[in-house]
């Protein structure tokens, strides 16, 4: 089995750089889904208060019979509680569901500027308690443009860990990946194959064929060798083991460069803009 490579946080925790995202898929689905990552050799998994399926990842990681410690668990704090207060309960619920005292990573899903009357800031004072309570091992934004980072660094005393943003061939979201590296942000990137759009792109098609690999394996990759954080999500077992064999291979700097070359700029987002999103579920 391949060995996940590790990337150090600017906490000093660490994070598999490679895990199995949870988002679409249903809560009936979502233990078994866990259970089959973890035996295909995933070990971090990435949910959310508003996946509504954390209550069947901590179910999935028991039933594997792995330790609690041996698998990196990721939550979100719901769009719904962003004052300290609610966020503080919807903490405590994320805990209870996934049946542990702590949670290797959380964040703030989205910033929600329109809203809360624009303070996320509030929202990031709880988490930084949470930490350091040890509740969160590590805290961290999503969803959040360089704005929204410069606006913590200024008022905060907390760096995030990471910022888990949307970031495929497509939609590469340069800027803010780079204010990241620049502060000792780590890059997540979410949609890392676009959903699927990707795989139909003749130059990843042209490698994939040519290393005698699959496109959504290139394209992982390509995260990999430029140092983002994956958890791509499917519902298929054989697609969950296809998307674990990456570390047996490489790309090479002229692929990686054409890979580079497929970014749309703007019009290659997929979901929406951090500045307007505003959805809060009821
Ligand atoms: N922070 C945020 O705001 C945010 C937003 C979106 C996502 N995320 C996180 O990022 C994770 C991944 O993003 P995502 O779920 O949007 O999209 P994704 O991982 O880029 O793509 C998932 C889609 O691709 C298909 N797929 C997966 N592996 C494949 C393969 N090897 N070959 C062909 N098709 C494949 C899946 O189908 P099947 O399931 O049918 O196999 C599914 O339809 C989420 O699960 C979530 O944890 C975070």
């Amino acid at each position: 089995m391949s060995s996940v490579p590790k990337i150090e946080l600017n906490d000093g925790h660490s994070i598999p750089q490679l895990g199995f995202g949870v988002f679409q898929i249903p809560p009936e689905e979502t233990a078994e889904a866990v259970a089959r990552a973890l035996e295909a050799g995933y070990r971090h998994i990435d949910t959310a208060q508003m996946y509504g399926n954390e209550r069947e990842v901590g179910e999935g990681i028991r039933a594997s019979g792995h330790d609690r410690a041996e698998v990196f668990v990721t939550s979100k704090l719901s769009n719904a509680s962003h004052r300290p207060s609610d966020a503080s309960e919807a903490f405590d619920e994320t805990l209870s569901a996934l049946g542990s005292g702590y949670v290797d990573l959380f964040l703030i899903h989205w910033p929600l500027p329109t809203r809360y009357d624009g303070d996320y800031v509030s929202t990031w004072n709880a988490l930084e308690q949470w930490a350091a309570e040890g509740r969160a091992r590590s805290i961290g934004v999503s969803n959040f443009e360089v704005e929204h980072l410069e606006r913590l660094a200024a008022e905060c005393d907390v760096v995030p860990a990471v910022n888990q943003i949307e970031l495929h061939p497509y939609f590469q979201n340069e800027e803010v990946r780079r204010y990241g590296e620049v502060h000792g942000i780590a890059t997540q990137a979410w949609s890392p194959i676009a959903q699927g759009e990707v795989l139909d792109d003749p130059a990843i098609g042209e490698i994939a064929e040519r290393l005698g690999r699959t496109p959504a394996q290139v394209v992982l990759r390509w995260h990999i060798q430029r140092g983002s954080i994956v958890f791509p999500k499917s519902r298929t077992p054989a697609r969950i083991e296809e998307n674990f064999e990456l570390f047996d291979f490489e790309l090479g700097t002229e692929d990686m460069g054409r890979i580079d070359a497929l970014d749309r700029g703007e019009s290659g987002r997929n979901g929406p803009h951090p500045n307007e999103f505003d959805m809060v579920p009821s």
